[in-house]
């Protein structure tokens, strides 16, 4: 029975351009399992969009004096170019200044509200007199009271790591301008999470979830232990959806980006059923129980997606919950953490065109920050696209796609298989079955490591049974052990498929199919906030229901080979290192 399987995917902030640890972290792996379910025939709604609002997006355009959406265009539209390169499968990446997203949003308030989630209160703001306004926490400098330090955060002090309030600091000053701080009451709205923590724990205990990452119920059991408390949604920001109230005081105030930006995947899912010409679709996904979600987020993230949003959709009531959060720790780049105020960063843009996208993808996978940090080192990456993507996988497939296609033209027609050739064909049931369990498990690194020893193994029977030799002694013999080897080879290709959406395509069609296995994304148009249009990511991915062993059949012609991936010379890692140095 085919599932509704939804993928939804962190809220990138459109004020820079995407690094590949986003792509490890979250993008990639989203795809990954997409596809996977996809191909199992499943019915998949992946979305996500720009996060537009918070400061981060406001700070990038004051800083270059330009107006914030001319930001976020320009990095939204950075994100979907990144996604059509490496083939993200988005059924809509859209973004959070929509009409539609207001909407949702403002909606999803009031519902909270009129259910007694949300309530009114006084606290103190950290207010800068030089810019006229209120400045968020980490805006706000000063002294640290314990341990002196000059430069500690509003919320944080980076010396001694206490946390912080604004008004602990001594002679708290605003970060921009230096201008001097003044503390003044200032109401907001607060989500009651105090009120929601009974159901919260009712259906975070309530189903078993072994299945979640270690760290995903870790850092919730840490929130959950010291109780839940009121958070204000609600900012005294111009920028962001405005405050659904006629209450005084509210027109200068915007819900707080965090709110809003999780409600994205679900007006997200609004926006495309829309799209598609049917809008009730999105209930398939979004009415209880109908649905496994799926939120695909970095460590960072996982608090408001294992307790916030949860609290959110319990409050609203009526809308299905996340069935699984899959977060992934971070990537480093040659040993040490990402920053991008240093610019120690590996950029999309600056390396998806120079790469096959299969390459960036295979080794972000093999190397995927799944469970603890990895790293990024452009060594490793020439070695394992080398030794593993080209001579393991690429190089098998091509050998026995040319001597089949000298030879025979076409899928030979076996004899009689031998126990070797029925070894080797358990050998890839077994395989197939338990990579099919891990990428449904979405354990996606031990995935692709399974299907490499699968296509190891195969090298290991080649060199068993030498089918370049038996053309010439032994051509029946020859046919038998080429059919064997494409038949597992047409296995694989299903099974790097999810990995490999662009070589398995290719690989699919040198085997004489037609038809399209790996679909892929395209830049799109939707109607603009503003007036005029913007552009989306999305796409018509159906494939049927294709998760299965190889029915290859004899007779099928062969197409001449061409080789899936590239070679890399050694030349090429410093180079790559030369081009990270020059840029900082
Ligand atoms: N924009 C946030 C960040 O980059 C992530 C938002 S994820 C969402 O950290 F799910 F809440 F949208
Ligand atoms: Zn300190």
């Amino acid at each position: 029975m085919a599932e509704h399987i939804h993928v939804s995917v962190a809220w990138p902030y459109a004020n820079g351009p995407f690094h590949v640890g986003h792509i490890a972290g979250a993008y990639l792996p989203a795809d990954i399992f997409a596809r996977f379910q996809r191909l199992h025939g499943n019915h998949v709604l992946m979305v996500s969009g720009s996060d537009c609002h918070g400061t981060p997006i406001t700070l990038k355009a004051e800083q270059e004096g330009v107006p914030t959406q001319q930001v976020i265009r320009r990095y939204h539209e950075s994100f979907l170019h990144t996604f059509a390169a490496l083939g993200i499968s988005f059924d809509l990446f859209t973004q959070t200044y929509t009409d539609n997203h207001y909407a949702v949003t403002t909606d999803l308030f009031l519902r909270l509200q009129q259910r007694g989630y949300i309530y009114k209160q006084t606290m103190t703001g950290s207010y800068s007199e030089g810019l006229g306004r209120f400045l968020p926490d980490r805006e706000v400098e000063g002294q640290c009271p314990h341990c002196g330090y000059a430069n500690a955060r509003g919320d944080q002090c980076d010396n001694c790591g206490k946390l912080l309030d604004p008004p602990d600091l001594i002679n708290p000053r605003a970060r921009i301008d230096g201008s001097a701080i003044s503390f003044r009451d200032t109401e907001h709205f607060f989500l009651d999470l105090a009120k929601l923590e009974p159901v919260l724990r009712e259906w975070l205990d309530g189903t078993d979830r072994d299945y979640w990452r270690a760290n995903t119920v870790q850092f919730t059991q840490n929130w959950l232990r010291e109780g839940l408390r009121g958070r204000a949604i609600t900012r005294d920001l111009e920028w962001g959806v405005p405050v659904p109230t006629a209450d005084a005081g509210f027109a200068d105030k915007r819900i707080y980006v965090w709110f809003d930006a999780v409600i994205g995947y679900l007006s997200a899912s609004i926006e495309w059923a829309e799209r598609t010409g049917e809008p009730d679709k999105w209930k398939d996904w979004w009415n209880p129980g109908a649905a496994k979600i799926y939120n695909f987020i970095g460590k960072d993230n996982i608090p408001f997606h294992t307790i916030i949003w949860p609290a959110i959709l319990l409050g609203v009531g009526g809308l299905n919950l996340p069935y699984d959060v899959p977060a992934n720790e971070f990537l480093n780049l040659e040993g040490e953490k990402m920053s991008t105020s240093r610019n120690w960063a590996l950029w999309a843009p600056d390396i998806q065109d120079r790469y096959q996208p299969d390459q960036i993808r295979y080794y972000l996978t093999a190397n995927a920050p799944e469970g603890r940090d990895s790293n990024w080192s452009w060594a490793e990456f020439v070695q394992r696209n080398n030794a593993e993507l080209v001579a393991n996988w690429g190089n098998l497939a091509n050998r026995v796609l040319n001597i089949a296609h000298k030879h025979f033209g076409a899928v030979p027609t076996p004899g009689e298989l031998s126990a070797g050739d029925q070894a080797l064909i358990a050998d890839a049931e077994a395989a197939f079955t338990r990579i099919t369990a891990l990428y449904s498990a979405v354990k996606l690194k031990q995935a692709l490591q399974e299907t490499l020893l699968l296509s190891q193994r195969v090298n290991q029977y080649l060199a068993e049974t030498t089918p370049w030799k038996l053309v010439k002694d032994d051509k029946d013999r020859a046919a038998t052990v080429l059919f064997v080897c494409l038949r597992v080879i047409d296995t694989l290709k299903i099974l790097f498929a999810p990995v490999l959406p662009f070589s398995s395509q290719q690989l699919h069609e040198l085997l004489g199919y037609t038809g399209t296995i790996s679909p892929q994304p395209r830049i799109a148009e939707a109607r603009d906030k503003d007036g005029g249009t913007r552009q989306v990511l999305s796409g018509e991915y159906a494939t049927g229901a294709v998760w299965a062993q190889s029915q290859l059949a004899a007779g099928q012609i062969i197409q001449p080979p061409t080789p899936l991936f590239r070679k890399l010379e050694e030349s090429v890692i410093d180079e790559e290192l030369a081009r990270l140095r020059a840029a900082q």
